[in-house]
């Protein structure tokens, strides 16, 4: 069927507000409202049983694999790797027996992937894959798919299928976590009510859309270069949202671990480069508070997204301040895309770039 843009200038704004709806579609699946409880399918498997996570995917998606390392690390206690593709599938690590290896693909027909999905497979793992396309070659060749039901992306910068990528990630790592005896029945309860009420922080997130259209244009959108710097599971936040604005706006972005911007990014600051500080209050917010300080000290231009708390705590020396709900911070990186993907689209439709079809890039990258 022919999928239209509604209302929107463009498919990558459309998917960005459709995201409320689809993270609620998805949840609808992995989870049971009623009795607060994670609902997987039935797995070919014992999460108490596996001795390794590996997960591989390109892009976005393998951005979606680093925050779900920490979500299983944290709450399931279970050893994960994370690789791009392209890496894994060359380097052929030694993948330990009782293994599960996840594939995260939008399309579920990205070559690299689909060949890392192969030799895990030729490794004995079990491949669980979490995709937006359920007859797709990567959801053909797993022993378990995980459907994000994102419906279809047309924006070629992945959007609403990370959010739902991460939304599924999330309930799997909670299921995990229950079975493996790490996470209480009060913990799953209190983290699927943060999932029950996201969509509607989501919803409010998107609608605050003058500010981002402000700050991409009388900032991001004069700048050269921008760093993101987030810390904990904010820092794959941090690189989705220079991945974002590199696609679209074609300026120059890095995203940097917090802790790591004293071993040089920190050489680059001045007056002109924007750094967006991605700081839910969390347990590391001290820690990202600091390299804030670090970067006002230097003269930069920070944009700072967090909470209302961490907005009265730093607030007054960013120069612009994103103000989101607030929320528990396991459920943190998927509200904090939000307003990294609108200053990605707000910025390129500034700069007048090709949002929907940006130059050189793909939707799915099929060959090699
Ligand atoms: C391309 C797209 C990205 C996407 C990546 C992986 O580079 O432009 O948006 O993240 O491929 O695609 P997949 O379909 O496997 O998620």
């Amino acid at each position: 069927a022919m999928i239209g843009k509604g209302n929107h200038r463009h498919f990558m704004l459309k998917e960005i507000y459709e995201q409320p709806a689809v993270i609620g579609d998805t949840l609808q699946t992995y989870l049971d409202p009623a009795t607060r409880a994670v609902t997987l399918p039935a797995l070919p498997f014992d999460w108490a049983k596996v001795s390794r996570v590996t997960i591989t995917a390109c892009g976005t998606a393998c951005f979606a694999g680093m925050v779900a390392k920490y979500w299983f690390e944290k709450l399931a206690r279970l050893s994960v790797e994370v690789e791009v593709a392209s890496e894994l599938r060359y380097r052929e690590p030694p993948l330990p027996e009782g293994g599960v290896c996840i594939a995260v693909s939008q399309s579920g027909e990205t070559i690299d992937t689909l060949a890392a999905l192969r030799y895990a497979k030729a490794q004995k793992q079990i491949i669980v894959s979490v995709v937006n396309v359920p007859e797709s070659a990567i959801a053909r060749e797993s022993h378990v798919v995980l459907p994000t039901l994102a419906g279809p992306e047309i924006g070629v910068a992945s959007t609403k299928a990370f959010t739902t990528q991460l939304t599924v990630l999330l309930t799997a790592a909670i299921a995990a976590g229950r079975a493996r005896g790490t996470l209480t029945a009060a913990d799953e309860a209190r983290l699927a009510h943060a999932l029950i009420e996201l969509p509607a922080h989501v919803n409010e997130t998107v609608n605050m859309e003058d500010q981002y259209r402000h700050i991409a244009e009388d900032i991001l959108s004069e700048a050269r270069d921008v760093l993101y710097i987030g810390r904990g599971s904010s820092f794959p936040v941090a690189l989705e949202g220079a991945l974002k604005l590199k696609e679209v706006s074609y300026i120059h972005a890095e995203g940097y671990a917090g802790g790591e911007m004293k071993h040089g990014p920190i050489a680059l600051i001045d007056e002109l480069v924007p750094v967006v500080v991605v700081a839910p209050t969390d347990s590391v917010f001290d820690k990202i508070a600091s390299n804030f300080e670090q970067v006002k000290a230097r003269g930069g231009k920070l944009i700072l997204m967090t909470d209302a708390k961490g907005a009265a705590r730093l607030g007054d020396q960013a120069i612009a301040t994103i103000v989101l709900p607030a929320v528990d911070p396991v459920i943190a990186p998927i509200l904090y895309t939000v307003p990294a993907q609108l200053l990605a689209y707000h910025t390129a439709v500034a700069k007048g770039t090709d949002v929907d079809q940006p130059r050189n890039l793909a939707k799915s990258v099929t060959v090699e």
